[in-house]
């Protein structure tokens, strides 16, 4: 990919990885992803903002080199996750006199991550500022914005903020900027349940301070920039306010078809009442597309078989992934059956200690469900929903 220009002396040079299906060995990237680098050219000085994953890093090489920079000042690094950072042994041979910016915990993980040596180092607190001469480059600590030494670097006369993972999201498009806000709107959330749902709290207050600075783009480490940064200001806080929606996410598994008559049961009663609901079968499910619907419900089911003793091993792990995400849901229940006996949905609440849910009668069933079994999914559904509207959301 070649590198563009984003105004005067401000260059896009990272790499777009049209190819990627998995980050972090977990997320799935359907739509592939880029690594975001920038050049920001001051009068005296140089500036590298963050680098590339390292399997791309003679794009980004070849990148500065074909806009012949031939001194690089300072690399900014944001974030040390590799994705990131990766490229940074690689740079810091190319440009001999570069001193890697950063933060002091950030530094203890780039020396943990790629043994970087100390003497290449310049620490900044917070809120510091590092002149380029006629452009300055200010640094915003924000950390928990995916790991703890994340960090923000707004160019003040430009009024561009560096984001890093922050506001970003996982695609390779060829846009510099973001065309489409719905398409960008969907695929922003999803990376936010994915990457960000975890530390909502800690970024509701980092919001509070990004909004203090007058920004004509946010230009993050992942996907396209945002020329109209409200738009993603505005998601942000809708998805990381106390809100919830009147919506119930159902993962489940069925193996002989009981738990999927449950399902099916306590979805039409749950629509009936006019809840808006959204079951997910674990079986061939894009965990990204169960993230995503985590985001805004209110209430969460877990429908599970007894394999053995206890849950199904793929609601296991859908709902090990949901209690580390720490959606803002307020209530939960668990579904299913059973053979002979077991204890499942204890097991299942027990897996939930990180989510603040209050954990509605669970409905489990020896085989089949039956006319007495059904009449207790009514009664459930009857439960969401009068809980749906203690809290105003019918
Ligand atoms: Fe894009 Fe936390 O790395």
């Amino acid at each position: 990919m070649v590198s563009r220009e984003i105004t005067k002396g401000i260059f896009w040079v990272g790499a777009l990885d049209f190819d990627r299906r998995l980050f972090d060995a977990l997320i799935p990237l359907p739509d592939g992803t880029s690594y975001n680098a920038y050049l920001v050219r001051g009068s005296e000085k140089t500036a590298l903002i963050d680098t590339v994953d390292p399997a791309k890093e003679f794009e980004l090489v070849s990148n500065l080199l074909k806009l012949g920079v031939e001194r690089i000042d300072y690399v900014v690094v944001n974030h040390a996750e590799q994705d990131h950072s990766g490229s940074l042994p690689m740079i810091l041979e190319f440009y001999p006199d570069a001193m890697v910016v950063t933060n002091e915990k950030c530094k203890e993980f780039l020396i943990a991550l790629l043994q970087l040596p100390d003497n290449r180092f310049r620490i900044i607190k917070d809120k510091e500022t590092l002149s380029l001469g006629d452009r300055t480059l200010e640094f915003h600590l924000t950390p928990w914005t995916h790991w703890p030494e994340t960090q923000v670097t707004y160019l003040k006369e430009d009024q561009i903020l560096f984001s890093c993972d922050l506001f970003g999201f996982h695609i390779a498009s060829s846009d510099l900027y973001v065309t489409d806000d719905a398409s960008c709107y969907r695929s922003a959330k999803k990376y936010y349940a994915e990457i960000m749902m975890p530390f909502r709290t800690s970024i509701k207050g980092h919001l509070e301070r990004v909004k203090t600075l007058p920004l004509k783009m946010i230009a993050p480490s992942h996907g396209p920039i945002h020329k109209h940064p409200q738009f993603i200001l505005d998601a942000y806080s809708d998805w990381t306010s106390d809100t919830v929606k009147n919506e119930v996410v159902i993962p489940y598994v069925s193996m002989h078809g009981s738990t999927e008559k449950m399902v099916a049961h306590l979805t039409n009663a749950l629509i009936a009442r006019g809840i808006t609901v959204k079951p997910f079968n674990l079986i061939g499910t894009d965990i990204g597309e169960l993230a995503l619907a985590l985001v805004d419900t209110a209430t969460v089911v877990i429908a599970t078989p007894t394999v053995l003793f206890g849950p199904h091993p793929q609601v296991v792990y859908a709902t090990y992934l949901a209690n580390l995400l720490k959606p803002k849901a307020r209530f939960a229940s668990v579904i299913g059956s059973y053979g002979w006996g077991g204890k499942t949905a204890e097991t299942i609440v027990k897996m939930l200690d990180h989510v603040k849910v209050e954990v509605l009668e669970p409905v489990m069933v020896k085989g089949q469900p039956d006319e007495a079994t059904l009449k207790q999914l009514d009664r459930l559904a009857d439960e969401i929903l009068k809980k749906h509207r203690e809290i105003m959301i019918v």
